[in-house]
């Protein structure tokens, strides 16, 4: 898909317009497709289209501009934000799907006085249109069809930039969606070492791997004995961005292609979905990827630690005890708290490049998704600036995020026994902030924070503009903490 800034260069054959609740006056191309159809915009709000969001309905114009216009529903005025609109675009494909049409109008409605800016409301719109519009498309053929170009018009000012931005956001969230999507048969750590390498070659980054051998001599044990009941050994990747000379900022992603769960093996109910624990990596690809594309003032490093957790042969022990990269020892309770193994060395390996904050992306824990459903990412971290800012980012992104406390008290739940730490708490309390309390140890004095995305990365009931499956969470959070980044 395409998105332009502008009215279409050939003939459009579609039109969205949108309506707000309880707003009967018609935007300029609201009248100009009324008079085409002989009244019957005005004629529907009349009897009964009352613009509430997620309300849509189709109207047939005989002849001129447009074949079809689509009226799409925000709310109200007073509760209007960019997920309205995105909500609305995806209600709006769902119209035009059976149509087959190539090129659709999207008129931005006049919003004087209103929160919406309309360089915010370009980037929403536009970006609705990749979300919306995505479908995975590698074992099963299109159900139905998608417009090939959405030009915005009707806007004040110039919008070409936030329209550049949403195609970067769109298309990289299609692909973190692609590779989460992606079975774990052909999906594993060296696969996605070549992703990263494909990465770095197109978009000029610079890229370090570790395989088994280079991990051994860094004490990375935590990866390695995650890897370990694998036929397919773990690897850790290292990409760089400099785009500033500013202070670095470490972006850190659990990369665990498959999680059975290891010995301490999960049930069989959704397993099929573990294909997913390797979002985190794949968001910090794709934020990275994206800020590259964007050409973002900053200067940036992603560890991506790799490895699938099998139950093989080789596979660690509940209590099992190792010694992790930076020397604190762990007694493993449970094979399955083993993300947190991993992103312990990555987050130490992080640290030992001198970043100014490090922020790493997980989906961590099973007990986030009880805490916050599916509508909050959960927050946690040692640094309130950065917190704040990632709680911002999440709201204009929508992406939201909400903090969990990481204080002394719970340390006593993973202390060990005959180790430094244990890697789980005692019995079911506090799941998500103990796996926080875990990782905060690694951090040690570097600002951090976790975004622990196991209730938000998968959606089991349809999300109103991503539908099922991989929602790609933290990409689009973390590029727009990225951009408002001094
Ligand atoms: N990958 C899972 C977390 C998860 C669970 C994500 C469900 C999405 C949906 C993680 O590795 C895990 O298994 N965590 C355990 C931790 C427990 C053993 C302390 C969990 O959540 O049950
Ligand atoms: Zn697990
Ligand atoms: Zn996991």
């Amino acid at each position: 898909m395409k998105l332009f800034a502008g009215k279409a260069k050939g003939k459009p054959d579609a039109v969205f317009l949108f309506f707000l609740e309880g707003e009967k006056n018609l935007s300029t191309a609201a009248r100009e497709a009324d008079r085409l159809c002989k009244g019957q915009v005005k004629k529907l709000l009349e009897m009964g289209f009352k613009a509430g969001s997620r309300e849509s309905e189709l109207v047939h114009l005989p002849a001129g501009r447009w074949r079809m216009a689509v009226m799409l529903g925000l709310g109200e005025r007073k509760t209007l934000d960019s997920e309205r609109f995105r909500e609305a675009v995806a209600a709006g494909l769902k119209r035009l799907c059976k149509y087959s049409l190539k090129s659709v109008e999207v008129e931005m409605i006049n919003a004087k006085g209103t929160m919406v800016i309309e360089p915010e409301q370009a980037r929403a719109i536009g970006e609705a249109a990749f979300f919306a519009g995505y479908r995975y498309r590698e074992f099963k053929k299109d159900d139905g069809s998608f417009p090939s170009e959405l030009c915005l018009f009707g806007n004040e000012g110039d919008i070409s930039a936030p329209v550049k931005k949403a195609e970067i956001t769109g298309q990289e969230h299609c692909y973190v969606r692609d590779l989460v999507n992606k079975p774990g048969a052909d999906k594993f750590p060296e696969m996605l070492v070549k992703e990263a390498r494909k990465a770095a070659k197109e978009f000029k980054l610079e890229i370090k791997v570790y395989d088994e051998k280079s991990l051994k001599k860094m004490g990375y044990n935590g990866i390695l004995r995650v890897g370990q009941g694998s036929s397919r050994p773990p690897r850790m990747v290292m990409l760089r961005y400099r785009g500033a000379n500013k202070p670095l900022i470490g972006l850190v992603g659990k990369g665990v292609t498959f999680d059975t769960g290891g010995i301490s093996l999960k049930g069989p109910e959704g397993m099929e979905r573990m294909k997913d624990d390797m979002t985190g990596a794949a968001v910090v690809l794709g934020v990275i990827r994206a800020a590259a594309r964007m050409k973002l003032r900053q200067n940036l490093v992603a560890v991506i630690p790799l490895a699938e957790n099998m139950p093989g042969a080789a596979a660690q022990r509940p209590g099992d005890i190792l010694r992790m990269g930076d020397g604190t020892t762990v007694e493993v309770i449970s094979t399955d708290a083993e993300g947190r193994l991993i992103l312990a060395d990555a987050i130490h390996h992080c640290r030992l490049q001198k970043p100014a904050k490090i922020i790493d992306v997980a989906t961590l824990t099973g007990a986030c998704n009880i805490a916050l459903g599916r509508f909050a990412i959960g927050l946690m971290g040692t640094d309130e600036e950065l917190m704040t800012g990632l709680s911002h980012a999440g709201l204009v992104a929508g992406e939201r995020c909400w903090a969990l406390p990481l204080w002394d008290e719970y340390k006593e739940m993973i202390k060990g026994e005959i180790s430094d730490l244990r890697n789980v708490g005692r019995g079911r309390e506090a799941g998500t902030i103990i796996g926080g309390m875990f990782l905060k140890n690694f951090a040690r004095k570097t600002p951090w924070a976790h975004l622990d995305i196991a209730g938000t990365a998968w959606a089991i009931e349809p999300h109103p503009y991503l539908g099922k499956g991989p929602t790609g969470k933290g990409l689009r959070l973390l590029l727009r903490f990225l951009e408002a980044q001094t």
